[in-house]
C-alpha cells in the first residue's frame, strides 16, 4: 500500500499545478491512494464544489480540512452530499465527518482529521484522546491521522502518543515542510509539517507585500494568493517497504 499525501492546497493555482505535476508523481511512486489536505484551496480558505470536483478528477480518495474548513459556505453541502471529505474531529459538534475509511482491494485505510489547540483559538475536543477514542472504535488495516495544528511540540507528542498504529501521523497547517519525517520507535511513520501546494513566493501562500504591510503597521490585510513561481509539497508513505519519502517540488 502506497499513500500519496499533498500538504494544504492553497488557492485556484495550487489547485492547477497540483493537477499539472499528480499523474507524474502517481506514476513514478506507483501511488495506490491519493489524500489531500484542501483546507486553503478556495482563494486560501475552504473548498467549493468546483474545487472538489477537481479533486475528484485527479483521482483524490479523500480530503482532509483545518481551521479553514467553514471558511467557504459550500463545505455545508458537500458534507451533507456524504463526500469524501473530512473536517477536523474534534470540533466538539462534528459526529460525523471526522474520519472517513477508504477501501482499497481488500485492505481498509482510515482517514482522521484533528486540529491542533495550541495557539488556535478555537474551542476545540482534546485531539488525542479523540484520535484514541476513533483509532479503538474503527478497526482498519491502515491509519492516516492530518494533524492539521501551529506548534511543533503539539504535532510531535501525537505523534509518540500515537506511536505503534499502523499508520501514519502527519502534520498540517504551517505551510512550510519540515525534514523530520521518521518511522516513530513503534513503527508509525511521521512528518511535523507536509508542507503546502501553491504559491512559493508568498506568505504561507499571501501576496507578501500585504504581510509585510501588516507587520509594518499592524492593520488587519484582506488577504489575496500570491502569483508566480509554484510548489508542491507531499509526502509517499510505502507501507509494504516501511518507508517516507518527502516531495519537494519547485518552479524555477
Ligand atoms: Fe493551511
Ligand atoms: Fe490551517
Amino acid at each position: 500500500m502506497r499513500v500519496l499525501f499533498v500538504g494544504d492546497v492553497y488557492g485556484e493555482d495550487g489547485v492547477s499545478f497540483l493537477a499539472k505535476n499528480i499523474d507524474e508523481i502517481k506514476k513514478q511512486y506507483k501511488i495506490n491512494i491519493v489524500i489531500v489536505n484542501g483546507e486553503n484551496a478556495s482563494g486560501g480558505k475552504g473548498i467549493t464544489k468546483k474545487i472538489y470536483k477537481d479533486f475528484m478528477k485527479m483521482g483524490v480518495s479523500c480530503i482532509t480540512m483545518g481551521n479553514h474548513s467553514f471558511s467557504n459556505k459550500e463545505i455545508d453541502e458537500l458534507l451533507e452530499d456524504g463526500s469524501n471529505i473530512c473536517i477536523p474531529a474534534n470540533y466538539p459538534a462534528n459526529t460525523k465527518n471526522g474520519y472517513i475509511t477508504i477501501k482499497y482491494n481488500n485492505e481498509t485505510i482510515t482517514v482522521i482529521n484533528l486540529l491542533g489547540r495550541v495557539y488556535m483559538n478555537i474551542p476545540l475536543d482534546c485531539p488525542f484522546k479523540k484520535a484514541k477514542e476513533i483509532i479503538d472504535n474503527v478497526k482498519s488495516d491502515y491509519y492516516i491521522v492530518d494533524m492539521h495544528a501551529e506548534a511543533t511540540s503539539e504535532k510531535k507528542a501525537l505523534g509518540y502518543y500515537l506511536d505503534g498504529i499502523n499508520g501514519a501521523v502527519l502534520g498540517t497547517h504551517t505551510h512550510v515542510p519540515t525534514c523530520d519525517e521518521a518511522i516513530l520507535e513503534k513503527g508509525t511513520f511521521y512528518i511535523t509539517d507536509v508542507g503546502m501546494t501553491g504559491p512559493l513566493d508568498g506568505v504561507i501562500g499571501v501576496e507578501k507585500e500585504l504581510i509585510i504591510q501588516k507587520f509594518l503597521d499592524g492593520r488587519q490585510v484582506k488577504n489575496v494568493c500570491a502569483k508566480g513561481r509554484m510548489q508542491l509539497n507531499a509526502v509517499v508513505i510505502d507501507f509494504d517497504n516501511k518507508k517516507i519519502s518527502r516531495i519537494n517540488i519547485k518552479e524555477k
